[in-house]
């Protein structure tokens, strides 16, 4: 398993370009199976939940020739006729966006069968609102040997309301809308830009979208969907962590190629820290140096603060002055980093799902274990701060949702390697 290697203390300085959305990728990739067309996606990120979204697609029967040379961020995917309505255990396990396959195979094939997913690091992680909007849409749903079991000989469209708000589930029962007999009515809707980029890309398939990035998405089915293409959005959580980088080590970093709406929170946030930001049309400059002051955050559905981005900014706050509360309302179990952060030096208390964060306390290189995506992301960022050398282990989760993040990295000015295995 590969290591990184870092020695803090270097000040960043520069431009960094932030790649596609990951989260945007992956419906986007499934949407594929909605037409026996091909799609074609600029701006997909060369990492590791791409990849096994690939995977999954050439199992269920998609042709997705190599990408262009000079392109590899561009994803050619058709699928003309489906080979396999499984997604199989040892994939959804990997990547619990898997699940994504569930809708459109639905809406197009009439059956699909997909490994329930189970708990993860950060949280159980049910699906269980999926299912109940694709049985209003008029869906079996069975559940056997692990496996969810979905069937249909028809999908109509229907009034559905979303208990709590879900991200792939909206997405998942979008998709398969698009497919369904007559309209149908999607409440208390995931608003995140993720959401919006998909409905772009159905939209360009000559799906009937209206509403989304509200609470209230209208879908009028239609018989069939086209090819098309489309460019996948930035990745709002990368960006978010080079913002951070540039607080905590930076002396100056533009970071390019982005879309600072989608930042709102984060930006606020750091504005409240003391950190300066200045926000042009596609980039945002960040400047560090400066005196950072506690605060509090809470993680909230979008347009409020991304759980995505709660690790990361809780190593900031380990450097502010004061005491910051970091509320964790999301997802149950996702304060695995705390422990590490400490062993750097932090003082990080939790008292339920609320980390009290006590600072500026320095940071101490370490070996730390990465435990899972962003949580990895946020012992780079103490890595980058600390005084010493860190060595991050189980770098496969960092892999999962940043490209090349050490390559970035270390073009700002950063000393850090990837010790790969032997
Ligand atoms: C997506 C993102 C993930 C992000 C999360 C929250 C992708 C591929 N992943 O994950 O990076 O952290 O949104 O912004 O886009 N829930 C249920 N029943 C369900 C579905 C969800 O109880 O059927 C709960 C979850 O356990 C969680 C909350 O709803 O507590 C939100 O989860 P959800 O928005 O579904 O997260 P994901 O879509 O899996």
């Amino acid at each position: 398993m590969d290591k990184l290697r870092i020695v803090g203390g270097h000040r960043l300085s520069g431009r960094v370009e932030v790649s596609g959305a990951k989260n945007a990728s992956l419906p986007a990739m499934a949407a594929s199976l909605l037409t026996d067309q091909t799609l074609k996606l600029d701006n997909v990120p060369a990492v590791w939940d791409t990849s096994t979204m690939r995977r999954l697609l050439g199992e269920l029967g998609a042709q997705l020739p190599r990408a262009p040379r000079d392109d590899p961020h561009r994803l050619e995917i058709t699928v003309p006729s489906v080979r396999s309505f499984e997604a199989p255990y040892e994939l959804v396990k990997t990547m619990r966006a898997s699940v994504l396959v569930l809708g459109p195979l639905l809406a197009r094939h009439g059956r699909a069968r997909v490994s329930l997913p189970g708990g993860c690091a950060i949280g159980a992680r049910p699906i269980d609102l999926h299912l109940s909007a694709l049985e209003k849409l008029g869906a079996t749903v069975r559940i056997e040997h692990g496996f969810v079991d979905v069937q249909s000989d028809g999908l109509r469209g229907t009034e559905i309301y979303f208990d709590n708000v879900t991200v792939t589930g909206t997405e998942n029962v979008l998709m398969a809308a698009c497919l369904a007999k007559g309209e149908t009515v999607l409440e208390n809707c995931a608003h995140e830009p993720e959401v919006v980029d998909l409905a772009h890309l159905l939209g360009r398939m000559g799906a009937h979208i209206q509403g989304a990035g509200t609470g209230t998405i209208r879908v009028s089915g239609v018989e069939r969907l086209e090819g098309a293409t489309h460019t996948v959005i930035p990745d709002r959580i990368e960006a978010g962590t080079f913002l951070v980088a540039g607080a905590i080590a930076g002396d100056e970093i533009d970071i390019i190629r982005c879309d600072p709406s989608h930042l709102s929170a984060l930006l606020e946030k750091l504005s409240e820290i003391g950190v300066e930001t200045r926000v042009a049309d596609k980039s945002v400059r960040v400047k560090g140096g400066v005196r950072l002051r506690a605060t509090n955050v809470r993680t909230l559905p979008y347009p409020g603060f991304p759980t995505d981005m709660q690790a990361q900014l809780m190593t900031l706050l380990t450097q502010a002055e004061g005491t910051s509360l970091v509320a964790e309302t999301i997802f149950e179990n996702r304060f695995m980093h705390v422990a590490e952060l400490n062993r750097m030096g932090a003082h990080v208390r939790l008292d339920g799902r609320t980390a009290v964060v006590t600072g500026p306390t320095p940071l101490s290189g370490a070996r730390v274990m990465a435990t899972d995506l962003r949580a990895s992301a946020c012992l780079v960022l103490a890595g980058l701060a600390a005084d010493g050398q860190t060595l991050i282990d189980r770098v496969y989760h960092l892999d999962r949702g940043y490209e090349r993040l050490e390559v970035k990295l270390a073009s700002l000015g950063a000393e850090i390697e990837r010790l790969a295995s032997g």
